[in-house]
């Protein structure tokens, strides 16, 4: 079984509308679809926005269903003048851009990046025309010039949204395979309404078709894997 852990219902509506064979459980606050997607076992969660709603529902995730890998599938606002709206990133790293460096070092357990998995990236980059590189995650939606730029220098990060980084700490910890999946839905530095409103609900849908053109290579990938 494949989870896939999207922070908004336009992140997950595109994959809910494919489920077969389906089922609902509530874990949490949260409604999780349980079912196939073109003969893939799934389950998905739209866990809310945030860290504490990502790390929460990673880990209901991960103790009720023991995924084989965790994909995180959504939007975000773009750090790099190279990349435009729905452009994709797959995230390599991850890290958090609210917390600081002297904490993860001295108060673990926490690390400065995680990471996704090497195998998966690898198929992202073959499926798909996205550009491979770090993430940022935060609790903080960045609209303004000042906040991007302090983020992107500090982190290097090519994208920056509020869950991946809390997910792959999850997915760490729980030694699950993890994957996380971006379009820029916008830039990050002008107002919600300007842009995020404009092309959430596509890029979201974008970031869900990529996951469906991968399922089924994601899914020979694992059961290839757990053979060996
Ligand atoms: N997700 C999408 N756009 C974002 C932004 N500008 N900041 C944080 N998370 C986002």
């Amino acid at each position: 079984m494949i989870g896939i852990i999207s922070a908004l219902g336009s992140e997950s509506v595109l994959l809910s509308s494919r489920l077969t064979d389906a089922r609902e459980e509530k874990h949490a606050g949260a409604l999780y679809r349980i079912g196939k997607i073109d003969g893939v076992e799934v389950v998905l969660v739209v866990c809310g926005v945030g860290k504490v709603n990502a790390a929460m529902h990673a880990q209901a995730m991960m103790d009720f269903y023991h995924p084989e890998a965790v994909l995180q599938s959504g939007v975000a606002g773009s750090l790099s003048p190279s990349l435009d709206i729905y452009d994709l990133v797959i995230g390599d790293k991850l890290s958090y851009h609210d917390m600081q460096d002297f904490v993860i070092e001295r108060f673990g357990p926490l690390e400065k990046e995680y990471f996704s998995d090497a195998p998966l990236v690898k198929i992202a980059k073959e499926t798909t025309n996205g550009v491979v590189g770090k993430i940022a995650s935060g609790d903080l939606f960045v609209s303004d010039k000042e906040t991007k730029r302090d983020i992107a220098e500090r982190t290097q990060a090519l994208c920056v949204e509020m869950e991946g980084a809390a997910v792959a700490h999850t997915a760490h910890l729980n030694e699950v395979p993890f994957l996380a999946l971006r379009v820029i839905s916008d830039s990050a530095d002008v107002a919600l309404e300007v842009a995020f409103d404009v092309f959430e609900k596509a890029a979201a849908k974008k970031s869900a078709e990529i996951v469906l053109a991968m399922l089924p290579k994601i899914s020979r990938a694992l059961s290839e894997r757990k053979k060996k």
